[in-house]
């Protein structure tokens, strides 16, 4: 990492802090703790060090200073990652480099300046107004999420853009503007109600516009997208996520719908939770995001059977992903959006009735539980149900819906083990494993790994005299580590005593006088243990040579040796 900006950076802004807005931790000693939110886990091995100002995975192997986190976190440059926390820290940045600057810079601001230029619009555009009314969104929705309308023109946004100042090249990248045969420029979207898509940290990346239906001449789509440019990427972002983020962070649940529309009326109707998928299929990335803050993920898909597919799909996935999912039906209604609008309570209901997956999937496949081995749909509907088990990461869960199904399906278990064992598994998307990967650590020997822990002791107790007695058995670089403790030092010059001392310090524990000594005697007892075959090495080799001196020394050395 270069000094100059990114150093004034770190000294400005605490990484407790920020990764305080991020993930929910708990104090461990001088350090903290939290599960990591870059691999699937259930106890925290995700360690911070306000002295370090670094953190460290011991699940994962990842680790690093804020900026490292930011990146991975937000999949960000390391550029874009330096004017988030530049902008946070209040450090004033050089001029960008302008190339970047085309990169990134520049889409942003085209992206503000077509959603400020579509917000003032709807405020004139009658029909417009009386669109959002009836489909229940009140204007305080409205304006938080800042949608707006592009008016029914052919270049209404393109002559405002370029009045300001921008080049027409740079507006079609921006995916604002498209291009007949003969060259002339017309706005990509028109007679749409328009949703700015925001990215995770709520910068106005893309949009998608829906037709006004006075309008919809049936030729171009309900929905227009942006095209996917530097800044706008589907596949990975999640419709309103940048607002609900806390909540499903603080609840645990992510409340996932298909829509614009459904996100907008749920989280007006209370459920501050909801995400929404904008124009794709969930995809792996979507699940990577939201595993980090939560387990549970809520499904309510539309009440048809495009939308049961797709909902079935999502659930698939994230089951894969090691999230637990719950079906939340809506009777009687098109889709979430219709319910809100309906009553803003049927939603809240609806979740807190949400049944596990598993249980809903066992009804829709097998109707009638018991199932008839000789009738072939049932068999192919049972398969279905033993692949979609065999695919769930967890194995806990795996064993539990097994179970489940054996009683519902009134079978054996082991029967359906075996039956299991035969269904091709949908692999786990290569998108998971690649984020499972365990990095693999630098081995440390017992011995070095009680010297670490006795160091972590004393390091957490601040008192470096409880090693006196046992000073001289520390290995090496335990040693070593020991002069850079004492000086008061967190960080040493040496790469490899380095990420010795990382780990010293970040697993330090507090620990009892109990568990000191026994860390000692475990460390006496090993270095004899060493020191012991290698007295017999030496006893054997005198014995060889006939050197009757080096024989006799060897062997008082071994008698005076602790037993054991
Ligand atoms: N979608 C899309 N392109 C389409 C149709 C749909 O990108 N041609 C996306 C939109 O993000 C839309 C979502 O898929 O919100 C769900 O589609 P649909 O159920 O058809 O939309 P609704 O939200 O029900 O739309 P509305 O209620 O406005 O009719
Ligand atoms: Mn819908």
């Amino acid at each position: 990492m270069t000094d100059g900006p990114a150093q004034t950076i770190k000294e400005k802004l605490d990484i407790v802090e920020f990764l305080r807005g991020y993930l929910p931790m708990i104090p461990a000693g001088k350090n903290l703790k939290a599960r990591c939110p870059f691999h699937n886990e259930k106890t925290p091995s995700f360690m911070i060090s306000p002295e370090r100002q670094t953190w460290h995975c011991f699940g994962c192997g990842l680790g690093g200073d804020i900026f490292a986190f930011l990146m991975k976190y937000e999949n960000m440059e390391f550029g874009e990652a330096l004017k988030v926390l530049a902008e946070k820290a209040g450090v004033e940045l050089k001029r960008a480099d302008p190339r970047e600057y085309k990169v990134f810079g520049l889409l942003y601001e085209l992206q503000d300046a077509a959603k400020d230029f579509w917000k003032e619009q709807l405020k004139t555009a009658k029909i417009a107004k009386d669109y959002l009314n009836e489909r229940g969104l009140t204007p305080e929705t409205i304006e938080e999420f800042e949608i707006g309308f592009a008016p029914n023109d052919q270049d209404s946004l393109a002559m405002y853009l370029i009045n300001k100042g921008y080049d027409p090249a740079d507006i079609t990248r921006a995916g604002l503007i498209g291009r007949t045969e003969r060259g002339l420029q017309y706005d990509r979207f028109r007679g749409r109600i328009m949703f700015p898509i925001h990215n995770h940290l709520g910068k106005v990346v893309g949009f998608t516009g829906r037709i006004l239906p006075q309008l919809d001449t049936g030729e171009l789509g309900k929905y227009v997208n942006s095209p996917e440019t530097p800044i706008f990427n589907k596949s990975k972002l999640l419709y309103g996520f940048w607002k609900s983020k806390s909540a499903v962070r603080e609840s645990g649940k992510a409340y996932l719908v298909e829509g614009q529309m459904d996100f907008l009326m749920s989280y007006q109707a209370g459920v501050k939770n909801a995400v929404a998928t904008s124009g794709t299929a969930l995809t792996p990335d979507h699940i990577l995001a939201l595993r980090k803050i939560a387990e549970e993920l809520l499904v309510s898909f539309d009440n048809d059977d495009a939308g049961f597919a797709a909902g079935e799909r999502a659930i698939d996935l994230a089951e894969a992903g090691g999230m637990q999912v719950r079906i939340v039906s809506l009777e009687g209604v098109k889709d979430p959006a219709e319910a809100a609008q309906k009553d803003p309570k049927i939603l809240g209901e609806a979740i807190a009735k949400a049944e596990p997956a598993f249980k809903v999937f066992f009804r829709r496949y097998l109707p009638w539980g018991k199932v008839d081995p000789l009738n072939h749909a049932e068999l192919k509907n049972l398969r279905i149900l033993l692949n979609k088990i065999k695919s769930i990461s967890s194995p806990v869960e795996r064993d539990y819906w097994l179970k489940d199904l054996a009683t519902y399906a009134k079978m054996s278990e082991s029967t359906l083990k075996e039956e299991m064992e035969k269904v091709q598994v949908v692999q786990a998307p290569e998108r998971f494993r690649e984020e499972e990967k365990i990095i693999p650590e630098r081995k440390y020997s017992r011995g070095e790994r009680i010297s670490k822990d006795l160091l972590g002791a004393a390091y957490s107790r601040g008192d470096y005299s409880i090693l006196n007695d046992v000073e001289d058995l520390l290995d090496p670089s335990s040693k070593k580590l020991l002069k850079t403790l004492k000086s008061g030092a967190k960080k040493a010059a040496d790469p490899e005593e380095d990420a010795f001392l990382n780990l010293v310090i970040l697993e330090a524990a507090d620990v009892s006088d109990g568990e000191i000594a026994d860390m000692k005697s475990a460390l006496k007892d090993g270095s004899s243990k060493t020191k012991r075959l290698e007295l017999t090495e030496r006893v054997k080799e005198a014995e060889a040579k006939g050197d009757e001196e080096a024989l006799k020394k060897a062997i008082e050395e071994l008698r005076s040796l602790p037993p054991g």
